[in-house]
């Protein structure tokens, strides 16, 4: 690994009190370039703008695909990555789809690993608080012949991040617009998809809500996933989530929460999830949650489901008795090392680990 580190942090002016999610870069980033059909060396360098051309093909014709994974630094200023080996299948699950050069396992971790363990100190200590990580591969080439690139870059930057989201947000399910179709990109981290998701929720803000419940593109009439979240629903004391498809995105918070769910003896079911369903069972009193996961939030409970001209109001729900809440702080409690991990799914980061790859 190429390493350069910076002769002037900003850790001191970062406050940890006042930031906004993803406007607060740390000191580094992680760079690695792909040209004459292999991948460079790893850079580790000063966090700071990269020139490129209009002509670049990601902005002309969008071949870019991206990562969100967390890191938590703990009392002893260990820090742990939580499950990197999935978001590393899925980036290249992404890329291929996207028809970019897949990268290597080492090119990841190791970018990960160094990145966290130079910054480590800009992870805020405290409950809520972690480091977002986002791993994202672009095309570089300067072409606007409509075809793949011959270039691209894979990067790792990195923002302070705390708890937000936190009061319950309402979402209305869409009927017309769709977020994925059968044979389309829904199921990787492709930049396009959250660009074609702007302007249906944006009509929803209009509307007064703050998502999208997106469903089935042919029928309108299942639930697949919730603004930029897997989603789940809890009638009486089952929860349900649809299964992963070339439509839904595979997420990693979704599988662990699927996995401490069972723990828990909460059934499962994994199944479609169909809208009528979900309209009976609030008409009928048993529909007790709905909430989406992602790596972001975690978890974002919902107050309020869109539904036709219909607004269904969900049941006012103790903390307690909130198996969104239970499974998110068990989540958490994982993943910042204050509760055990019988999964195997913590990864400390070793101090040091940046100089021990120094060539
Ligand atoms: C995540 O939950 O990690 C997301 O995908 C949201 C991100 C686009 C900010």
């Amino acid at each position: 690994m190429i390493i350069q580190k910076t002769e002037s942090s900003r850790l001191s002016s970062f406050d940890k009190n006042n930031f906004n999610f993803g406007d607060t870069f740390v000191d580094h980033m992680i760079i690695c370039e792909y040209e004459d059909g292999k991948w460079g060396d790893v850079k580790l360098m000063p966090y700071g703008p990269l020139q490129f051309s209009p002509a670049n093909m990601t902005f002309n014709y969008g071949q870019a695909c991206f990562e969100g994974m967390k890191a938590y630094r703990d009392a002893n200023n260990d820090v742990f990555l939580f499950r990197p080996e999935k978001n590393f299948e899925r980036i290249n699950k992404s890329a291929s789809r996207l028809a970019m050069p897949e990268i290597p396992y080492e090119v990841f971790m190791n970018g990960l690993k160094a990145l966290v363990d130079t910054d480590r100190l800009w992870i805020p200590q405290g409950e809520g608080y972690s480091l977002y990580l986002r791993p994202l591969i672009f095309a570089t080439s300067e072409m606007l012949k409509a075809s793949v690139s011959y270039k691209y870059m894979f990067a790792i930057i990195a923002t302070p991040a705390k708890a937000y989201y936190t009061k319950p947000v309402s979402v209305l399910i869409s009927d017309y617009y769709s977020r994925a179709a059968n044979g389309g990109v829904g199921f990787a981290k492709a930049a396009g998809n959250y660009a074609g998701a702007f302007y249906p929720t944006h009509l929803a803000n209009q509307k007064g809500y703050d998502q999208i419940i997106w469903t089935d593109d042919a029928t309108h009439s299942y639930f697949e996933e919730s603004g930029t979240m897997n989603v789940f629903v809890r009638i009486e004391d089952t929860i349900y989530t649809p299964p992963t498809s070339e439509r839904i995105l595979d997420g990693v918070t979704r599988d662990s929460f699927i996995q401490l769910a069972k723990k828990n003896g909460i059934e499962v079911v994994v199944d479609k999830i169909p809208v009528e369903t979900v309209v009976k069972a609030h008409k009928e009193g048993k529909l007790k949650e709905v909430w989406g996961v992602g790596t972001a939030v975690v978890t974002s409970r919902f107050e309020a489901i869109g539904y036709n001209d219909e607004k269904l109001m969900l049941p006012e729900i103790s903390d307690e008795d909130s198996f969104a809440i239970k499974l998110k702080h068990e989540l958490v409690g994982i993943q910042s090392n204050q509760a055990e991990d019988p999964f195997g799914w913590r990864i400390k980061v070793e101090k040091g680990f940046t100089d021990s790859l120094a060539k």
